[in-house]
Order: structure tokens, then C-alpha cells, then sequence
């Protein structure tokens, strides 16, 4: 038997969390979590939980796989076993496999990869709990631990859904949306709203798309409020330390 709710969205237009359709859910980071890696973030979004540990820019051993004028960047994207209602299978998947090279180019026109030729950047995201949307929490946690690496960028990459229940479009989709809505759009942008990432899964008509798009654009303006707050306390506090006379 389907689990499928009658309705996504009450009378009173808001949703089976009591969110509104352009609202996302609450997100917390905390950065500098790992002290093993060069830059990490800890981000909770509704009920997704994920770790993002940052190492590099290190020399790119095999040597064979170095690129000549810029460094190399590697993502993995990973659900522990334990993060979701069944078990996951331990290792690479067709879905984790391809999350990883989406969100590895959803990076890519950012970061300075001219300044580092030969060496690599890896990006580590861990999903620890999953309730939907957890390629685009990634994403938002990596960006803030390429941050904290001090990898330099143009600027941060911020990411969210949007989707389709009831005909309407809703901002950040939970996890009955995700699983029975009409359709499932991931999209990455930076601060310029440069689209960096974007997947779609459903139908929506084009009207609907140019309507997800500015949708997203607003989620991903207030997520990125969020990661500048987080990496301004970091460095604010820092700024603070005092430096003892010589
Ligand atoms: O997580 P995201 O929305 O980026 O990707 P998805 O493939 O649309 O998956 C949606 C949700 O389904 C995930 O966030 C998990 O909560 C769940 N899922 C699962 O339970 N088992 C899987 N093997 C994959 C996803």
C-alpha cells in the first residue's frame, strides 16, 4: 500500500511540515568540526544531517593523473549505511556515483583551479541522515568546508530543490514530496545566480521551469546567508585573538 498523502497542501496553503510553498527548512552549520581535515562543516537541514571534510590543495599522486594547468578535483558523495529507513549497501552506486561528478562540477567554475596546477582538491561529503534533498546539503556543507580549507574561490556555490505537489511548485522538498510528488528539481547557483548544477526528475512546463528557477534563486540567496553567518563567526573570532607583542 502507497503512503502517498491525499494532500501535500492544506487550505490554508501550507505544507504536510507546516511550511509555506517558498519556505526551506531550518539549517544549521557549524564549521572546523574534523581537526584531521584542511576545512569542514557540519550541516543540518530538516532531518538530513551530513559531514563535509575538505583536504588539499596536496601534490596528485599518481603523477599520471595530474593536469598540467590546473588541480584536479575528486567529490565523494556517500550515504552511511545507516542514514536512510533500509540499509545502504556499503560502497559506489550508480545514484552516489553520479551525485559525485554532478557535484564536483557544480564547483568547478568557482574555484581558482588555475592557482594549483598538479595537485588536488577532495571534497568529502558524508550523508549521515537522509530525508530528502541530500545531494543539495551537500553541496551547501562542502562549500562552506572549501571555505574553511581556504581553498580560494570566485565566490560560494549554494543549492536547492524545487518541485511539484497538489500543481503547485514548493521550495525545498520534504521527504513525501520528494518521494510522491509530480516532479524534483536540484539546482546549485552562486552568489550571481550562475546555475552551476540542475537536475530534473518529473515534468514541469516551461513556465513552471523559469518559475523553479527564481524559486531556487531565493532558496539559495537565504542558504547563503547562512553560510557567510557561519564562516563569519569562525573568522570574526579569529580576528578577535589577540596577537602577543613580539
Ligand atoms: O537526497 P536527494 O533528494 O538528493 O536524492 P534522491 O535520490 O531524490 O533521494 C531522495 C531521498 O530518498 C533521500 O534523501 C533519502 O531520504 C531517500 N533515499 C533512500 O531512502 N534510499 C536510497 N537508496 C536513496 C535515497
Amino acid at each position: 500500500m502507497s503512503d502517498k498523502p491525499e494532500k501535500f497542501i492544506d487550505e490554508n496553503g501550507l505544507r504536510l511540515d507546516g511550511r509555506r510553498v517558498d519556505e526551506i527548512r531550518p539549517m544549521k552549520m557549524e564549521i572546523g568540526v574534523l581537526s584531521r581535515a584542511d576545512g569542514s562543516c557540519y550541516l543540518e537541514w530538516g532531518k538530513n544531517k551530513v559531514l563535509a571534510a575538505v583536504y588539499g590543495p596536496r601534490e596528485l599522486h599518481p603523477r599520471r593523473m595530474q593536469k598540467a594547468d590546473s588541480v584536479l578535483i575528486r567529490y565523494r558523495y556517500n550515504m552511511a549505511a545507516f542514514s536512510v529507513e533500509d540499509r545502504i549497501r556499503p560502497g559506489p552506486s550508480r545514484r552516489s556515483t553520479e551525485i559525485s561528478k554532478v557535484s564536483r562540477e557544480a564547483f568547478e567554475p568557482v574555484v581558482l583551479t588555475h592557482l594549483y596546477p598538479g595537485a588536488v582538491i577532495d571534497v568529502f561529503a558524508e550523508v549521515l541522515q537522509a530525508d530528502a534533498g541530500t545531494r543539495t546539503a551537500a553541496i551547501n556543507a562542502a562549500s562552506v568546508a572549501l571555505a574553511d580549507a581556504g581553498i580560494p574561490m570566485k565566490g560560494l556555490v549554494s543549492a536547492c530543490a524545487v518541485g511539484k505537489v497538489d500543481g503547485q511548485l514548493v521550495l525545498d522538498l520534504n521527504k513525501p514530496e520528494d518521494n510522491y510528488g509530480d516532479a524534483d528539481i536540484p539546482m546549485a547557483m552562486t552568489s550571481d545566480g550562475e546555475i552551476t548544477l540542475v537536475q530534473m526528475d518529473g515534468d514541469v512546463t516551461q513556465e513552471e521551469f523559469k518559475q523553479a528557477i527564481e524559486m531556487c534563486k531565493e532558496g539559495c540567496r537565504q542558504i547563503m546567508e547562512i553560510q557567510k553567518e557561519t564562516l563569519r563567526n569562525k573568522f570574526t573570532k579569529l580576528d578577535d585573538v589577540e596577537v602577543p607583542d613580539e
